[in-house]
C-alpha cells in the first residue's frame, strides 16, 4: 500500500497563531513526542523571525537524531541563509522555502512580477541546494493561483532542484475537488517527474482542512502538512490526528498508510495541551474529551451492549484510556446499573428505580451529574435497605 509522509507544522504554523507560542525547552519536550508518534518531518520553526527561534530549530535539531528536522524560509537569501545555519547540527535537515505565488499576493504584498518571482524561487533553491540536501518548496496561496502560473512555478521549483512540492490552501478557501484538481493539472504538467513529492498544506477558514487533505490524497499527493490538535493560523490547520485516523479507519476507501503511531495521539494532544494552556474543544474529533463519552440513553445501551454500534473508533487505539459513559438527564438504567457496581453498589430494581430518579432529577437542575453526587444519593438509598434489614432481624423487632 501507498504510504502518505505525515509533516508536522505544530512548532512553527501551530506556534505562529496567537496564544501558542512556546519557548525552546517546550518545542524540544513537543518534538520528542512528535518522534515517538512517528512523524516523518517535524517543522521546528521560522529562523529568521528571531533570535530565539533560530537557536529553537537549532536545539531540536540537536535533540531529535531520528526524525527529519524543517526550518521555514522566505525566498531571501538571509531567510534561507537564517534556515541553513539552524538546521547544521540536523542529521537529516530539509530546508523549507516558500514564496506566494497569487496574483494578489504578488502585487498586494510583495509588489512582484511573475518574472521576479520566477527568478527568486529558482535563484534561492538553488542557493539551498548547495547547502542542504533536501530543499521543499511552497507556493504560498498556491489556492487563489493561476493554474498555468502555478504548473510553470513548479517547474522551475523541480529544475531549480526542489523534491518536494507544497502547494498551500494558506487562506482556506478551497473546496475539497477544486483542491485536488488543482493538484491532477500539475501532475500532468509535470509529467513523469521522478522523485518529487506533492504535498498539501490547509488552513481550516471553512471548516474543510482535513477534507481538502483527504481530496489531495485522492489525487496523489504523498505528504500532508498538519499540526497537533489544528493548531495554526486563524482557524488553524488541519488537524494531524484527524487525518490519520481518517486514513486508518477508512482505509478501504483511500488505500494508503502512514508510519504514525496511533496510540501516541491522545498523549501528544495533552502534551500540547498541558504546554500551552490552550484546552481543545470538548467535541473536538478522536482528542476532545467528549470524543469518547457517552450521554443519551440509547446510545449508553448500545455501547454496553457492543461498542461498535455507537463507535468507529476503540479509545485505546487513539491512546484514550477509556470510553466514559456519562450520567446525566439523558441517560438510561443500564449505564446508572454499571456505574453503581463500579462504585461498590448492587441495586436492586426497585433501589435502582429510586435512585434512577433522584439522579435524573438531580441532572435536570445540574449540567452534569458527577462521580460524587451518585454516590451520596446510593449510599443513601442502599444504605435505607441495610437499616432496615438489621431492623428485621434484631430480636426486639
Ligand atoms: O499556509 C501557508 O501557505 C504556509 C506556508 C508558509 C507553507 O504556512
Ligand atoms: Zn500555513
Amino acid at each position: 500500500m501507498d504510504a502518505v509522509r505525515i509533516f508536522d507544522t505544530t512548532l512553527r504554523d501551530g506556534e505562529q497563531s496567537p496564544g501558542f507560542s512556546m519557548n525552546t525547552e517546550e518545542k524540544i519536550r513537543l518534538a520528542r513526542q512528535l518522534a515517538a508518534l512517528n512523524v516523518d518531518v517535524i517543522e521546528a520553526g521560522f529562523p529568521i523571525a528571531s533570535r530565539g527561534d533560530l537557536e529553537a530549530v537549532r536545539k531540536v535539531a540537536q535533540e531529535v537524531r531520528n526524525v527529519p528536522i524543517a526550518a521555514l524560509a522566505r525566498a531571501r537569501k538571509e531567510d534561507v541563509g537564517a534556515a541553513i545555519e539552524a538546521l547544521k547540527p540536523a542529521a537529516a535537515p530539509r530546508l523549507h522555502i516558500f514564496l506566494a505565488t497569487s496574483d494578489l499576493h504578488l502585487r498586494v504584498k510583495l509588489k512582484m512580477t511573475r518574472e521576479q518571482a520566477l527568478e527568486a524561487i529558482g535563484s534561492m533553491i538553488r542557493y539551498g541546494r548547495q547547502h542542504v540536501g533536501e530543499v521543499e518548496f511552497s507556493a504560498e496561496d498556491a489556492g487563489r493561483t493561476d493554474i498555468d502560473f502555478l504548473c510553470q512555478v513548479c517547474r522551475v521549483a523541480v529544475d531549480a532542484g526542489a523534491t518536494v512540492l507544497n502547494l498551500p490552501d494558506t487562506v482556506g478557501y478551497a473546496v475539497p475537488e477544486e483542491y485536488a484538481a488543482m493538484f491532477t493539472r500539475v501532475r500532468e504538467h509535470l509529467g513523469d517527474a521522478q522523485g518529487i513529492t506533492l504535498s498539501a498544506h490547509c488552513h481550516d477558514d471553512l471548516g474543510m482542512a482535513v477534507a481538502n487533505s483527504l481530496a489531495a490524497i485522492r489525487a496523489g499527493v504523498r505528504q500532508i502538512e498538519c499540526t497537533i490538535n489544528g493548531i495554526g493560523e486563524r482557524a488553524g490547520n488541519a488537524s494531524l490526528e484527524e487525518v490519520v485516523v481518517a486514513l486508518a479507519v477508512r482505509k478501504d476507501s483511500f488505500g494508503v498508510t502512514t508510519g504514525i503511531r496511533l496510540e501516541e495521539l491522545f498523549p501528544t494532544s495533552r502534551m500540547l495541551t498541558e504546554i500551552t494552556g490552550a484546552q481543545v474543544a470538548p467535541n473536538k474529533a478522536i482528542v476532545g474529551a467528549n470524543a469518547f463519552a457517552h450521554e443519551a440513553g440509547i446510545h449508553q445501551d448500545g455501547i454496553i451492549k457492543n461498542p461498535l454500534t455507537y463507535e468507529i473508533i476503540m479509545p485505546q487505539t487513539v491512546g484514550v484510556p477509556a470510553r466514559s459513559l456519562v450520567l446525566g438527564k439523558h441517560s438510561g438504567r443500564n449505564a446508572l446499573r454499571l456505574t453503581l457496581r463500579d462504585l461498590g453498589y448492587e441495586a436492586s430494581d426497585t433501589e435502582l428505580a429510586e435512585v434512577y430518579s433522584r439522579v435524573t432529577a438531580l441532572a435536570d437542575q445540574a449540567k452534569q451529574v458527577r462521580p460524587r453526587d451518585i454516590l451520596a444519593i446510593a449510599h443513601e438509598v442502599i444504605r435505607r435497605r441495610s437499616t432496615a434489614m438489621a431492623a428485621e432481624s434484631s430480636p426486639a423487632a
